[in-house]
């Protein structure tokens, strides 16, 4: 009997050599320890078939036997689960010296920074903002505004007719007519927004953004607006830039005028982006036409007014030294990441 005891013993003795895991560990366990299939459970079982005089010692082998295994497999067992729990670390262990993933930023593209600084200058001013419609039909994008069918100016821009009375609006100035016939003066509104025109080069695009802005009380001159465009050129191109205006030619306004501000980039000596002139065309305005005032029951002989249209996409490429209108389209990241604010 005792020599099958030792058998056993050295049985699992050798076959623990083999084992390389916990789980090894547990199934090799099994295999003899195990109440009803194992080798020193069977022995246990066998007890009732032994003679009663030899019982005693018989179960006290086996026991003995029971004990060591315990012993001894869970040792093993120890062992391999703090080699596994070692390995585990290794295998998790993370590297704190590694720089982090960097998270790149986004930023407002270049039409919405300059939308929001003019907004922001002229709000400054008092100015409150009017949305407008894009779609828009011919007597408030034309008419009203002193531009009646067959009218040469109409020639100005190039438009696109949704049918005879419906359009896209070629111009923010349409917005004018809106403010004028809802709201009774002192009026001071911007109006900024998309405005369409079939025209298509570096420098024009068939969608573009402007910012109107319309002033109408009681003593309105050229004076009030050069000052405001002053402080709005100062604001946006730097300290030093100074307005110039030139006289031009708007249906809606009477005097017209093409506004100029002093080159920022050369200070007006004359250079690349001014060509020599030491001036740069930044807008239209004017003071507005009596027969706007009148088309919308505005009495011009107690109010006048001034209005402005300013081109974002051209404020934007020349604040930004951007030479065609298309980069600003396109969403070119390349593009976009250089013109942060
Ligand atoms: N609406 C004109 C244009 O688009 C600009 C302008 C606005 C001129 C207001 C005078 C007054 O060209």
């Amino acid at each position: 009997m005792n020599a099958n005891l030792e058998l056993i013993k050295q049985e699992i003795i050798a076959g623990a050599e083999e084992l390389n895991s916990s789980k090894e560990v547990y199934e090799f366990k099994k295999k003899f320890l195990d109440g009803k299939t194992g080798k020193i459970g069977l022995l246990m079982r066998e007890m009732k078939n032994i003679p009663p005089e030899q019982r005693a010692d018989y179960g006290k082998g086996v026991n003995e036997l029971k004990e060591w295994a315990l012993d001894f497999l869970g040792e093993l067992d120890a062992k391999m689960k703090e080699k596994e729990l070692q390995a585990r670390y290794e295998s998790e262990k993370l590297d704190i010296s590694l720089p982090a993933v960097e998270l790149e930023e986004g930023n407002l593209h270049p039409i919405t920074l300059v939308r929001n600084q003019l907004i922001d200058i002229f709000s400054g001013m008092g100015f409150e903002i009017f949305e407008g419609t894009e779609i828009e039909t011919d007597y408030y994008n034309f008419t009203a505004l002193n531009t009646p069918q067959d009218h040469p100016a109409r020639d100005m821009q190039d438009t696109f007719y949704l049918s005879p009375e419906f359009l896209l609006r070629t111009q923010t100035s349409a917005g004018q007519i809106h403010v004028m016939e809802k709201q009774k003066p002192p009026i001071k509104i911007l109006s900024p927004g998309k405005v369409f025109r079939s025209d298509d080069d570096a420098t024009h695009s068939p969608m573009f953004t402007q910012m109107e802005g319309l002033v109408v009380d009681k003593g309105i001159t050229l004076c009030d607006l050069q000052g405001m465009l002053d402080v709005f050129v100062q604001k946006i191109y730097g300290e030093g830039t100074k307005t110039r205006l030139r006289p031009s030619y708007f249906p809606f306004t009477e005097p017209s005028v093409e506004v100029d501000c002093s080159c920022f980039e050369c200070g007006g000596t004359g250079c690349k982006l001014c060509k020599g002139t030491g001036w740069i065309e930044i807008l239209g305005a004017g003071i507005v036409n009596n027969k706007v005032l009148e088309n919308c029951g505005i009495d011009s002989n107690e109010y006048s007014g001034l209005a402005f249209g300013i081109g974002i996409e051209r404020t934007a490429m020349l604040k930004y030294g951007i030479n065609n209108i298309k980069l600003l389209f396109e969403s070119d990241l390349r593009v976009l990441k250089q013109l942060n604010d």
